[in-house]
């Protein structure tokens, strides 16, 4: 039995999960482990020390539940220091057979990597979206074909050297050693979307607390990613300000109270809230609340039609968006969302959960979720390249192209 463990340092919680794969390759979530996030702000490290005892209190947790030993987890990565780049790469086949091999998969893989990054960066992800060989499109696995030359066009993932080392420095302080960093919304999507969802052209959209992490997926694979600067709690500081109420209260305003639509509100209501410690009650009205989200919700879509359109893949995506994180919960957002960007959108959350699953099926759980998912994929597949520099680190990329990111 293979266990795997996910650490989804997010914004506003840290998700430690801890699943089994079955002999039937079923996920079972074994253990569980939840707390307030501290020290993370929009997806970075700003306070190691604070960072390093919310994802020992998570492990713990989790340990203490399922009774496994963590050792290791993959570990969600986000922030604005995440970039990504789509490059093509070459492998000139030269043998007499003419017959190509993972090595030359890996050689224009690596190729594909021979572009200038800074040298403060650091790749996370090199994924294959697709291959030619002898300029002839489409070619899922090249592995077996023959042909005199191969090309991959690879999407890469890149962070922030200081950003993952601060990651990764509060992960040796809880005792806890990095599988691999998996980029959040990939993750997300792993636990989310439907493979004809992919295959047809998704854009797959965490709205978390302090980030929206978003990823395209086209043909089955990933074209683009990006993570914007604005999430859950922006809703929350503008209902702060707006209704000039503690955060506190406005989350919990935003949470019972909330609702995307302005026009959901057909009659005002006045809402009592005890706001300041003093025990006095004030009133704030619905419509205002709800005015206030609808603008703040309404600008988050703005950004990401800006920001798939930017792409220039905004006309591959006839299955539309798929909402997750903890924003996808607040009322009315999918039609807000469906009127904004014009086209179909759903809510996305984990599914098929075996085991310990209370309230995991949720979509803040996707990030979490997703992470064993990736792992039960991927495991041992060379996924974070800068992290498994050991020899043959690309040989078992047989296996991958198995996986759902290019069926064979
Ligand atoms: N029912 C709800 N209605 C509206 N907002 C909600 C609801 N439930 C949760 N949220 C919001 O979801 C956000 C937290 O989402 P999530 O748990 O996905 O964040 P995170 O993963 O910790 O953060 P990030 O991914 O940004 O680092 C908070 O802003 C919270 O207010
Ligand atoms: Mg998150």
């Amino acid at each position: 039995m293979n266990t795997i463990v996910g650490l989804d340092v997010g914004s506003t919680k840290i998700c430690c999960l801890v699943g089994e794969v079955t002999e039937d390759e079923q996920l079972r979530i074994i253990g569980s482990g939840i707390v307030r996030s501290q020290g993370i702000k929009q997806g970075v490290v700003v306070d190691v020390e604070k960072v390093s005892e919310s994802i020992l209190a998570a492990v713990e947790k989790a340990e203490q539940i399922s009774g496994y030993h963590i050792e290791n987890a993959y570990v969600g990565v986000t922030g604005a220091h995440i970039s990504s780049v789509n490059s093509r790469g070459r492998a000139t086949i030269n043998r007499n057979d003419h017959e190509i091999t993972t090595d030359d998969v890996e050689r224009a893989l690596e190729n594909a990597q021979a572009i200038a990054f800074p040298h403060n960066r650091e790749i996370i992800h090199v994924i294959p979206r697709g291959f030619m060989v002898d300029g002839e499109n489409g070619v899922r696995d090249p592995v077996g074909i023959h042909g005199y030359r191969l090309d991959v066009e690879a999407h890469i993932v890149t962070g922030a050297m200081t950003s993952l080392q601060n990651l990764e420095k509060c992960m040796t302080n809880a005792g806890i050693g990095v599988t691999d960093f998996i980029l959040q919304p990939l993750a997300s999507g792993e636990a989310v979307l439907r493979e004809s969802e992919r295959e047809m052209g998704v854009i797959m959209v965490d709205i978390g607390g302090g980030t929206t992490d978003i990823a395209v997926f086209i043909n089955g694979s990933v074209w683009h990613t990006i993570s914007l600067k604005v999430g859950g709690n922006h809703i929350t500081n503008d209902i702060a300000t707006g209704l000039q109420v503690p955060f506190s209260v406005a989350e919990d305003l935003k949470i019972r109270y909330g609702h995307a639509l302005e026009t959901a509100v057909d009659e005002d209501k006045t809402l009592d809230v005890v706001a300041f410690g003093d025990d006095s009650e004030q009133a704030v009205s619905r419509s205002d609340l709800v005015s206030v989200i609808y603008a703040r919700v309404e600008e988050m879509f703005e950004l990401i039609l800006r920001e798939v359109k930017r792409t220039g893949y905004d006309t591959l995506l006839p299955a539309g968006l798929v909402l997750c994180g903890g924003t996808a919960s607040l009322s009315g957002i999918r039609a807000l969302g469906q009127q904004t960007m014009d086209m179909p959108v759903r809510i996305g959350a984990p599914h098929d959960l075996e085991g310990l699953v209370d309230s995991l099926g949720s979509p803040a759980y996707a990030t979490a979720v997703g992470l064993l998912q990736w792992g039960m994929r991927y495991a041992d597949l060379p996924q974070g390249r800068s992290r498994r520099q050991e020899d043959g680190w690309w040989k078992r990329l047989g296996n991958w192209f198995n996986g759902a990111i290019l069926p064979g």
